[in-house]
């Protein structure tokens, strides 16, 4: 566990619960880490920033050097003003509108186009400028099943099969491709998937179809433990593998480019994590059940995914093991952190810690039944400070009653 049980209570003491807290010095050196394993002189690694579009720790990974994977205009806008240069922004967004793609190109950024339908658009629109390709690669894999990006049944990338086509709309508009893209899932189960993608990419990537690469982009999804007993993959021996495919591959290509990563939960995930209360207990025929202070619009992952995250009774770690539902303060009866499962008895005021909140939780969230996201705490050298405050309940309203006509 990154950080003490101990420094979790106090913060929760001093900021109040529901309260997401974050590791960052675990955020940079996982990230300085995928530089350890994959030993690629060009590697870039672009963090997925819809992970945890925190803006306190958007700034602490551009200090530390880090380039962005973005989806969207506004995520652009934000990565800019956290400070990083538009040459460190990859645009990766889907069924873009022709707005979305302006305001885009207006700051610079480079857009990595996944349909043949966009690249008509913009090819037609934008003829001449440099771009990067989206590949489906065709490999199946990822946490659960909403979370495979590649395949049939995917919306996402031009498939494999249509390169003549996406390069007859190059030549077209003059485009230039400067680099081809691919992101098979998030969570893979298998490393083989991130070695098979890499290779139908690269498959592709000859001088005789892309002759103006620079670098290819295989997307992220680098698994993390999210179970206890769940085994960590050994990423020395992946990253060994990546570098030797890449290395053969620059070798036939004629010359070395760089290759990117843009992982969003190695980075994140297990750096974070949400404080709850709990509040209210109840013996429903001898189900347990530990009512907290939070709910899934603050956390929504298993309630979507199905995904298990680990709970810590922090304020009685040694009580005598007790089986619970750990369920939240939304008026729906789905709304469970988690499900029938073993921990230190729980009292009420006792404080939970929901591990791996780091990504895709505070980013999913929203005020369903009307609560105000979280504040946000980030621990940085030594040093915790509000990243984000909560809103208050009159803030809130006065959000939603300024937003009408
Ligand atoms: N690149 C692209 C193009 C992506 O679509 C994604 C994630 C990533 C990179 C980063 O993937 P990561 O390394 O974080 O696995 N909300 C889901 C995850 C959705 C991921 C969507 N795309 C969850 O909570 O598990």
């Amino acid at each position: 566990m990154s950080l003490e049980k101990k420094l979790l209570l106090e913060l929760a003491g001093k900021y109040g619960t529901p309260l997401f807290v974050y590791d960052g010095d675990m955020i940079v050196q996982r990230y300085k880490d995928l530089y350890n394993y994959i030993k690629w002189p060009q590697l870039k690694i672009h963090y997925a920033m819809k992970a945890n579009y925190n803006f306190n720790l958007l700034k602490m990974l551009n200090e530390a050097g880090a380039s962005l994977d973005t989806v969207s205009p506004a995520e652009v806008l934000l990565a800019l003003k956290a400070g990083f240069p538009k040459d460190r922004i990859i645009y990766t967004a889907n069924n873009m509108t022709a707005a979305e793609v302006d305001e885009v190109v207006k700051h610079g950024v480079l857009m990595n186009i996944g349909s043949l339908s966009e690249l008509e658009r913009f090819g037609k629109k934008y003829s001449g400028s440099r771009i990067c390709l989206r590949f489906n690669p065709d490999v199946v894999d990822g946490e659960a099943a909403g979370l495979m990006t590649a395949g049939d049944l995917s919306k996402f990338g031009i498939l494999l099969k249509d390169i003549e086509k996406a390069k007859a709309i190059v030549q077209k508009y003059n485009l230039t491709v400067i680099g081809l893209h691919e992101h098979t899932g998030s969570g893979l189960q298998h490393t083989e998937s991130v070695f098979k993608s890499m290779k139908n990419v690269m498959a592709l990537a000859t001088p005789a179809n892309f002759p103006d690469l620079e670098f290819l982009d295989f997307g992220g999804g680098f698994k993390v433990p999210y179970k206890p007993d769940e085994t960590r993959v050994d990423y020395v021996a992946m990253g060994a593998e990546i570098t030797r495919l890449f290395a053969e591959f620059c070798k036939s290509y004629g010359r070395d480019l760089k290759m990117y990563f843009e992982p969003g939960k190695f980075i994140v995930a297990e750096a974070g994590y949400l404080l709850v209360e709990v509040n209210t207990l109840k013996d429903n025929n001898s189900r347990l059940i530990a009512g907290c202070n939070s709910g899934f619009p603050q956390l929504i992952r298993p309630v979507f995914y199905g995904a298990y995250h680990e709970v810590l009774n922090l304020s009685n770690p040694d009580g005598a093991p007790k089986v619970y539902d750990v369920c939240g303060n939304i008026c729906e009866t789905g709304d469970r952190f988690a499900e029938q499962r073993e921990l230190p008895k729980i009292r009420e005021g006792d404080i939970l810690a929901i591990r791996n909140a780091g990504a895709y939780c505070y980013a999913m969230g929203g005020v369903y039944n009307l609560r105000p996201m979280p504040a946000e705490v980030l621990i940085y050298k030594g040093q915790a400070k509000t990243a984000r405050r909560k809103l208050s309940n009159a803030e809130l309203v006065n959000s939603i009653i300024g937003e009408s006509e």
